[in-house]
């Protein structure tokens, strides 16, 4: 009743009564192309000035310091008074900083590294001090991906690959989206497509040219040639294109938009030589440079498209998390990227094979330790049953943990992104305890996979040694 006589006196809704000569004056003149121009540069002097702002003076990235109760809290499991006693009988480990006279101690990431390298070399050896990774087992390759964007593919990836480093792994994160999200959240810096992962295709395609040339030489036909910027990509390996980041334990191979230009190269290559796998690019040049020996985890985050870098990372990948809401809308989607991702792989598959049974060779067969959809930005008050229903149909494919709204992550402001980078003391003490639940959660549920899917390659290795 109410809501009928108050809308007698309310204002009508802003689309009726628009006055067409008004709206004519405040359009402005029409946009040509170089007007995209002029938006974009305007952008990039915005951006620059943003950017800025979360930089110190040598422009780079800082990361925040970590107190005693955060360090005995979440990252070291000792108690607080164990944890300042062992300081104390040990002087020359890091000893922290306080703003004031027996005030809190702060450390530094790499600090907190050496104190846990302490504990763990010292301390009682009933306890995690180290996360678990089998001696003698290659990194492991995770690939977030979902063809939808905004289901909170790069901040699941991103707070993995900082509460892994916060554990302890060795991470580094491969930006595979031309966007470049993941570079600004490491602070990483792109010139041009040579830093980003495009140089490592452009070498796997270019050694799989000289292989094919002498084939083809062998067979009296004329070689195909390798232009500049094969000839260049010769000369480059991952170690030129890895950057360090605000983290001691993230190292970063960052994106920016030429890497587009990859997905117009790839075709075309493949088009000139039929035999190349483009799909084991990746793969083939992180391993063949050492990275599965040099990191614990590497991580990929993906552009929302299954074009070819997505392929190509999807490939690379021994765990594929596809991150979702649990809407209507995502879930139809994520249904039809699952059947993309199929159509895709089955249909390289039989390409190859038909190649590979004609030569009597083995065939070629992807297979992934471990693949989750994960429902991100949940809000159990409305989502309950429609996540329910989703468990119901997907079953052990989406994973049991739900990764909650919070407004944390947009709360964190500017110079930090996501909530392993905030400071504790600028929230609520609930509210951060809640909001990074949500993220310890969820990397506690892709630990689980982690951590299972290492040991059943150890076990399998054990079987085959005796
Ligand atoms: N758990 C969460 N709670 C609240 N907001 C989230 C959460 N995860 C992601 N977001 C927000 O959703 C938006 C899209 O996330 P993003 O990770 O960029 O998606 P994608 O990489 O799939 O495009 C961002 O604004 C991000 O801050
Ligand atoms: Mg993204």
């Amino acid at each position: 009743m109410e809501i009928l006589m108050a809308s007698e006196t309310f204002d009508l809704p802003p689309y009726f009564n628009i006055d067409p000569d008004k709206a004519m004056e405040e359009l402005g003149a029409a946009t040509d192309s170089a007007g995209f121009a002029r938006i974009a540069e305007a952008c990039a002097r915005g951006r620059a000035d943003l950017a800025g702002r979360g930089l110190n003076q040598e422009g780079r990235k800082t990361l925040r310091m970590f107190s005693t109760w955060e360090i005995t809290r979440y990252l070291i499991p000792v108690a607080a008074a164990h944890f300042r006693r062992v300081l104390r009988q040990n002087p020359a480990l890091p000893q922290g900083r306080s703003a004031s006279d027996g005030g809190a101690k702060w450390f530094t990431l790499d600090e907190v590294l050496r104190l846990r390298a302490h504990f763990a070399a010292e301390g009682s050896q009933a306890k995690e001090y180290r996360p678990y990774r089998p001696e003698g087992q290659p990194a492991k390759i995770v690939a977030v991906a979902n063809f939808k964007g905004g289901v909170g593919k790069t901040s699941t990836c991103a707070h993995l690959a900082m509460s892994a480093a916060l554990d302890g792994y060795r991470v580094l994160v491969v930006d595979l989206d031309s966007q470049g999200s993941m570079t600004s959240i490491f602070g990483g810096r792109v010139e041009d497509e040579w830093s980003t992962v495009f140089p490592l295709l452009a070498r796997h395609y270019a050694s799989h040219l000289q292989r094919d040339n002498r084939a083809r030489s062998d067979r009296g036909e004329d070689p195909l040639p390798l232009d500049d910027t094969l000839s260049e990509a010769l000369k480059i390996g991952a170690q030129d294109l890895i950057q360090k980041t605000h983290w001691p334990n993230i190292d970063l191979i960052g994106a920016q938009l030429n890497l587009y230009w990859a997905e117009f190269q790839i075709p075309v290559w493949r088009m000139q030589s039929r035999g190349w796998k483009l799909w084991d690019a990746l793969t083939d040049r992180l391993e063949a440079d050492g990275l599965l020996d040099e990191y614990d985890i590497i991580f990929l985050d993906t552009p929302p498209a299954l074009g070819y870098l997505t392929i190509n990372g999807l490939a690379a990948a021994d765990i594929l998390l596809v991150p979702l809401g649990a809407s209507f809308l995502e879930f139809d989607s994520t249904g039809r990227f699952f059947d993309m991702l199929h159509s895709t792989f089955s249909s390289i598959e039989e390409v190859e094979n038909m190649a590979a049974r004609a030569l009597g060779r083995e065939g070629l067969h992807f297979e992934w330790d471990a693949v989750r959809a994960v429902v991100t930005r949940y809000d159990s008050s409305q989502q309950a049953e429609l996540a329910a229903l989703m468990q119901v149909y997907l079953g052990s494919v989406l994973s049991p943990h739900r990764q909650d709204f919070t407004a944390l992550i947009g709360q964190a402001g500017e110079q930090v992104n996501g909530i392993y980078e905030a400071d504790y003391r600028d929230f609520n003490r609930e509210t951060y305890v809640r909001g990074r639940q949500a993220f310890d959660a969820t990397y506690a549920a892709f630990k689980r996979l982690l951590v299972g899917v290492w040991r059943r390659d150890e076990m399998a290795q054990d079987d085959r040694t005796g």
